[in-house]
């Protein structure tokens, strides 16, 4: 996938005032304190830290938010999002994804504490043609002091929660559940320390009555946590040429690789079970690592021989939802953003 052209176009004016050599260091710093995985201190303290996250790490956050989206689309298409709350926003990454997946958003109210994140936000915001994001309410606040919030159809916390004091985090979950009106979607990086941080949202989430709609076909403990293992996906995107020079390396994408819950406010149908590796696709055969209803995972081999699953199993990806049965909405993942 690809940020719209309206999208780059305004990260590209925003970077453009900082210097080569200095966006080059902030985007090496930044990639040194995400890899540290140290929050004591704000990962981005400075303008050029903003301008460096626009550049490398909006677009990678920009597609895996796509994706979830995308899923809840998939799963429920009747689903009506017309409000979104988006806490610890940054520049507004959720709501460019929002606008862009869901047509129906009429409005949208960010949170932050950073005022540098909001000025910039907004500015990002300004450039753009949607009504929606233009006319988005942005609101300077710590999210761990009291947040007061009307219900919003889907409530996003994204590449945030992780980087909160457990505590605090806990906190700001239990509020974040009850302003959702719909949908709940948690994202972080697809690190063992970003499933933690998920996989204990998922647990307090299940004690407080949520359904979970995806990734995870079942209320049962984590079947990969259980094993030592954490649950991530992947989501490839495009890099630009100013991406590609920034943080070298020769590649025209990148993958990022991502942890989720969707928790929703209603029952949805099973999706069946999810694909949890990335499909081994060889002559004859596609073998597949599933987490299935049951809480458990299971490596299947689809054969040649059964037709119609072995089409739809050399299509499937990692992360899409799969099901045996044939002609029942538990298919693999038709739609990528
Ligand atoms: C890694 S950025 C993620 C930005 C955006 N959600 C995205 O997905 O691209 C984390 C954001 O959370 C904000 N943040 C961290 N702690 C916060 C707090 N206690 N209250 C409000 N915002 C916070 C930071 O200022 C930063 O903008």
């Amino acid at each position: 996938m690809r940020l719209s052209a309206e999208l780059q176009d305004a990260i590209q004016r925003e970077t453009e005032k900082v210097d080569r050599p200095r966006l080059a260091r902030a985007t090496a710093q930044l990639s040194e304190h995400y890899k540290a995985a140290d929050f004591s201190t704000p990962a981005v303290a400075s303008e050029v830290h903003r301008a460096a996250y626009l550049a490398v790490r909006l677009p990678a956050t920009y597609a895996a938010i796509s994706r979830v989206f995308a899923e809840i689309k998939l799963r429920v298409p009747e689903a009506e999002i017309a409000s979104l709350l988006d806490l610890g926003a940054g520049p507004g990454t959720a709501l460019f994804a929002a606008s862009e997946v869901f047509p129906q958003l009429q409005q949208a109210t960010l949170v932050e504490s950073d005022a540098g994140w909001l000025a910039q936000g907004k500015r990002l915001a300004e450039r753009s043609k949607s009504p929606v994001v233009q006319k988005a309410q942005w609101i300077k606040q710590d999210l761990r002091s009291g947040l007061s919030c009307e219900k919003h159809d889907l409530v996003v916390i994204s590449y945030t929660l992780g980087e909160l004091p457990q505590a605090a985090a806990e906190a700001v979950l239990n509020k974040a559940w009850r302003c959702a009106g719909k949908f709940l979607v948690l994202i972080e990086p697809g690190t063992r320390r970003g499933f933690a941080a998920i996989n204990a949202a998922r647990s307090a989430l299940l004690a407080n009555a949520a359904a979970i709609l995806a990734p995870c076909p079942h209320h049962f403990t984590c079947p990969m946590a259980a094993a030592g293992d954490w649950c991530h996906f992947s989501q490839r995107v495009e890099r630009t040429s100013q991406h590609r020079q920034l943080k070298g390396g020769a590649l025209g994408y990148e993958d990022e690789k991502f942890s989720y819950l969707v928790a929703a406010k209603n029952n949805s149908p099973s999706t069946g079970a999810r694909i949890v590796r990335h499909p081994g696709k060889h002559s004859g055969h596609v073998k597949l690592a599933l987490c299935t209803a049951k809480g458990q995972i299971e490596n299947r081999t689809i054969t040649r021989s059964s037709k119609d699953a072995y089409k739809r199993a050399r299509k499937a990806e990692w992360g899409d939802a799969w099901s045996d049965g044939c002609g029942s909405d538990m298919v693999a993942w038709p739609h990528r953003p």
